[in-house]
């Protein structure tokens, strides 16, 4: 390059047609929203299926001979954003945003474009049109990106922001920091591969500079890919089985429980609640195993309730014990976040984080651990905020579990190809 160490865009359109090729000599899985969550071995049949067992070009035909979960693609257009009710994905980065002053209705139309661009082409496994390290976007490893708007986001594109867009009200339990809390532009990204998720937040992030700044970053995972059988409940940091409870994605169950109704810009999307939840595991060691059960109501080894013997048994909170005390404590986790309105309730879509101790840390502790407490639901006012109420006053949990961020985001629908994230906003 001559001029400058810029490429110029020709070399760039150029160098982008050569990956697009490469890309399509590699075996490429392309599952359906509905079956992205069954995994690879479904991946191989529909490769088969499709005759395309012998496309690989001959360089890389013994890379192609197991199949290979990088090449696993989740679907970026449709009705509803993916990263949602896509099975969750081993690794996720969380990116809160400010906005720089001066950016407008007209700028955030840009923006969007430009960003869902960049997600379009990454989640497809292709590289971002400027893309300065395309060869990471090769393997998309399932690689979701979610965008996010925040309260400010909506008033500078002078919409009807939803009655539930706001910061949500002080709990007694919170130790909130600023700096870990809020934003205008969320994005979560998410894949089974931790190089795959930072590529794609790099190229985000150089694309959005101009027009936001970043406010905080949250970085979480769950289990490895193939550490477990496809649908395993994930476990947390306390070894709990977590998101037992859920609604199942696919079913009419989970589309009241998440999707926006009516006419209006966020039909088809959702809200999300994102806490950061430091988890007190020193205090957590102290507690023995039935301490530990009790507090949630639910067995260790299995997630069963400790009325039951299966994970998906269902609870029986009436049951006592010889003595007369409930099996299940009326203070545990489980049953404080239970309600008996149907109304109040919520998709959970958590990542455990793990990070080095800062310089403030208190002698004796070894880790700083936690939930990134991550919920969807089509109204927060109504479904999350009463729960979150409940568990404020009372939960066994609550000992050893500290709020220390929070955020609160509408989620717009999907688009379709040749359409952007937050167009029904913004058209
Ligand atoms: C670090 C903090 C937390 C931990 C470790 C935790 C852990 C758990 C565990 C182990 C379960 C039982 C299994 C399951 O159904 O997933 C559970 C259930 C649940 N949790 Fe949490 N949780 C935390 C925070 C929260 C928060 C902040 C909320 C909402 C405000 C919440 C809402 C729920 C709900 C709705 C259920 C299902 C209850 C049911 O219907 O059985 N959790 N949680």
């Amino acid at each position: 390059m001559t001029r400058s160490d810029e490429p110029d865009r020709a070399d760039l359109i150029r160098a982008d047609d050569r990956t697009r090729r490469t890309g399509t000599t590699r075996r490429r899985f392309l599952l359906g929203g509905a079956v992205a969550g069954v995994g690879a071995a479904a991946a191989i049949g529909i490769d088969f299926a499709l005759g395309r067992a012998g496309e690989a070009g001959p360089t890389d035909a013994a890379a192609s001979a197991a199949p290979m979960n990088g090449d696993v693609t989740v679907p970026f257009h449709g009705v509803h954003q993916a990263g949602i009710d896509t099975d969750a994905q081993t690794h996720a980065t969380f990116v809160g945003l400010d906005l720089r002053d001066g950016v407008d209705r007209e700028a955030l139309r840009r923006l969007m474009k430009v960003l869902s661009d960049d997600a379009a082409r990454l989640t497809q496994g292709d590289p971002a049109l400027a893309d300065s390290e395309p060869e990471l976007a090769l393997a998309p490893a399932r690689l979701t990106v979610t965008f996010g708007f925040g309260p400010r986001f909506v008033e500078r594109a002078n919409g009807a922001a939803p009655a539930w867009l706001h910061p949500l009200p002080a709990f007694a339990v919170d130790r909130l920091r600023p700096e870990l809390s809020d934003g205008d532009l969320l994005l979560q990204v998410a894949a089974d591969d931790p190089l795959t998720v930072a590529h794609a937040v790099r190229m985000l992030l150089k694309d959005a500079r101009g027009f936001a700044s970043v406010r905080w970053v949250q970085q979480g995972f769950r289990h490895a890919y193939g550490t477990h059988a496809p649908g395993t409940t994930m476990r947390n940091l306390f070894g709990q089985v977590d998101g037992t409870a859920n609604p199942r994605p696919g079913t009419a169950d989970f589309d009241a429980v998440v999707w926006a109704e009516g006419g209006g810009w966020l039909a088809g999307g959702t809200s999300l609640v994102i806490r950061r939840i430091r988890m007190d595991l020193e205090g957590w060691d102290r507690l023995d195993r039935s301490g530990r059960e009790q507090s949630v109501g639910r067995f260790l080894a299995n997630g069963a309730p400790l009325t039951g013997s299966h994970e998906d048994d269902e609870p029986d909170f009436s049951a006592t014990t010889a003595i007369g005390f409930p099996v299940i404590p009326e203070f545990s986790h489980m049953r404080r976040a239970r309600s008996d309105d149907p109304a109040e309730r919520i998709f959970r879509r958590g990542y455990n984080y793990d990070v080095p101790l800062g310089p403030g840390a208190a002698a004796g502790e070894v880790s700083d651990s936690g939930l990134i407490f991550a919920s969807f639901q089509a109204d927060v006012d109504r479904q999350f905020t009463p729960l979150q109420r409940r568990l404020d006053e009372l939960d066994l949990l609550n000992r050893w579990t500290v709020p220390i961020g929070s955020a609160v985001f509408a989620i717009p629908p999907g688009c379709e190809p040749g359409g952007y994230i937050g167009e029904t906003l913004l058209v």
